[in-house]
C-alpha cells in the first residue's frame, strides 16, 4: 500500500516523503528580498518531502500584498539562493510559487500608483494588504490589452529562469485563489472579446501560454501549477460551467508532462469545495502527479493516498507551528496550534521560534 512517509519520485527529483509544505505568504520582507530569517524558516521545515515557498511576485505590477519577496531582480535571486542552499543542505526539496494577483491589488502597491490589471475593468470586492495601513479595498482594475499578455508571460518565464539559477528544484505557477489566471478562467470576470475571452479554450489560453513559456525556459519537469476548482476566493463569482473548464484543462495539462498539478481546496464555506467526485474525475483525466491541500490531517492524507486519489498531501497551517510536522505525524505526537496574529508581518515571533516537539529549538 502507498504510504505518506515513503519516498516519491517527481520527474526531476526524489522526495523523502509524500508530505508537502503549502505555499504560505508570511509578509516579512519590506525590501522584497529574502533574508537570513527566510532561509532559517524554510531550513527548519526541510523535513517536508517538498516545500513550496510563499507566493513570490514575478514583477512590481504583480503585487497585492506588502513585504512579500519577489523574483524580478538579481538581488532577490541571490537572497533565494541562500534559502535553497539551506533547504538542500538539510535534505529537503523546494519549489518557488510564482504569483501575480491581477485585479486584487491597490494603486498604492502598483508602480507609479497605476491601476491594477485584470481581464476586465470589473472591480473585486476583495482586499489588498498594505503594511502599516491594513486591508484596503481592491482598486478598479484596467483591462489588459491583447498585446500586453506576452509581456506578462515573459515576466513569469524570467522569474522561472531566476528561480532555477537560485537553485530551486522547480516552480509552481499560482493559478489559484481568484488571482490573475482564475480571473481569466472565470466567465463572469473575463468579459473579453479577444482570443483570451469567450470560449473555455480562450479563457484557458493565458494559463496554458504561461505554462508553455515556463516549459520553454526551464523544462516541463521543473514546472507545476496550482489550481483551485470551484473556489470563490477573492470575490470570484460562482461558475456553473467550471466542470467544463477542468474537463478541457486536464488533458491539456497531461500532455505537457508537468512536475505536478496542485489542487487547493480553501474550504471557505467550512466544507470541502473540491468534492471527492471531482477528484475521481480529474484523476481519471490527468495521468500525472496530483497534490491536494486544504484541511488535511494525517488520517485523511493517508486515506486519500491509499485510495489513489492523490499522490502527495499538502499541509499549510500545521507547518507554521510544527517545524517538525513530519516527525510528529510519523510518531502520532501532538501538534502545536499556530497563532493567526503572527501569520503576516512582524519578525521571528510566530515565524522561526516554534520549537520541536521535545521543546528543543527547531
Ligand atoms: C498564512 C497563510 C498564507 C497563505 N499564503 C498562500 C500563498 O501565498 N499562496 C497560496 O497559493 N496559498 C496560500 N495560502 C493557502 C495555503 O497554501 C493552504 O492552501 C491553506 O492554508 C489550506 O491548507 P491547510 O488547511 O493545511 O492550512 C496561505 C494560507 C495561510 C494560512
Amino acid at each position: 500500500m502507498k504510504h505518506l512517509f515513503e519516498p516519491y519520485s517527481l520527474p526531476s527529483t526524489t522526495l523523502n516523503n509524500r508530505v508537502v509544505m503549502a505555499p504560505m505568504t508570511r509578509a516579512r520582507r519590506p525590501d522584497h528580498v529574502p533574508g537570513p530569517d527566510t532561509a532559517e524558516y524554510y531550513r527548519q521545515r526541510a523535513g517536508a518531502g517538498l516545500i513550496i515557498t510563499e507566493g513570490v511576485f514575478v514583477s512590481p505590477q504583480a503585487q497585492g500584498y506588502s513585504d512579500v519577496p519577489g523574483l524580478w531582480t538579481d538581488e532577490q535571486r541571490a537572497g533565494w539562493a541562500v534559502v535553497t542552499d539551506a533547504v538542500h543542505d538539510a535534505g529537503g526539496r523546494i519549489f518557488a510559487q510564482l504569483w501575480h494577483v491581477g485585479r486584487v491589488s491597490h494603486t498604492s502597491l502598483q508602480p507609479a500608483g497605476a491601476a491594477p490589471v485584470g481581464p476586465s475593468t470589473l472591480q473585486a470586492q476583495a482586499h489588498a494588504w498594505v503594511q502599516g495601513v491594513g486591508f484596503l479595498d481592491a482598486s478598479r482594475p484596467r483591462a489588459l490589452g491583447t498585446d500586453e499578455i506576452p509581456r506578462l508571460t515573459a515576466d513569469f518565464a524570467d522569474a522561472a529562469a531566476r528561480a532555477v539559477q537560485a537553485g530551486f528544484d522547480g516552480v509552481e505557477l499560482h493559478g489559484a485563489h481568484g488571482f490573475l489566471f482564475e480571473q481569466f478562467l472565470n466567465p463572469h470576470v473575463n468579459d473579453r472579446t479577444d482570443r483570451y475571452g469567450g470560449s473555455v479554450e480562450n479563457r484557458a489560453r493565458f494559463l496554458l501560454e504561461a505554462l508553455d513559456a515556463l516549459i520553454d525556459r526551464i523544462g516541463a519537469q521543473r514546472v507545476a501549477v496550482r489550481l483551485s476548482p470551484f473556489t470563490r476566493a477573492s470575490d470570484l463569482p460562482a461558475d456553473d460551467q467550471a466542470e467544463a473548464v477542468y474537463a478541457y484543462l486536464a488533458p491539456e495539462l497531461a500532455r505537457r508532462h508537468l512536475a505536478y498539478v496542485h489542487l487547493s481546496d480553501l474550504r471557505l464555506g467550512g466544507a470541502a469545495d473540491v468534492p471527492e467526485d471531482f477528484l475521481k474525475t480529474f484523476r481519471a483525466a490527468y495521468d500525472g502527479t496530483i497534490l491536494l491541500a486544504g484541511g488535511l490531517d494525517r488520517t485523511r492524507a493517508e486515506e486519500l493516498i491509499a485510495s489513489d486519489l492523490i499522490d502527495l498531501a499538502v499541509f499549510g497551517r500545521p507547518f507554521i507551528a510544527n517545524p517538525d510536522l513530519v516527525e510528529r505525524m510519523r510518531h502520532n505526537l501532538p501538534l502545536a496550534t499556530p497563532d493567526p496574529d503572527t501569520f503576516y508581518g512582524g519578525g521571528a515571533v510566530g515565524y522561526t521560534d516554534y520549537p520541536h516537539h521535545d521543546g528543543s529549538a527547531a
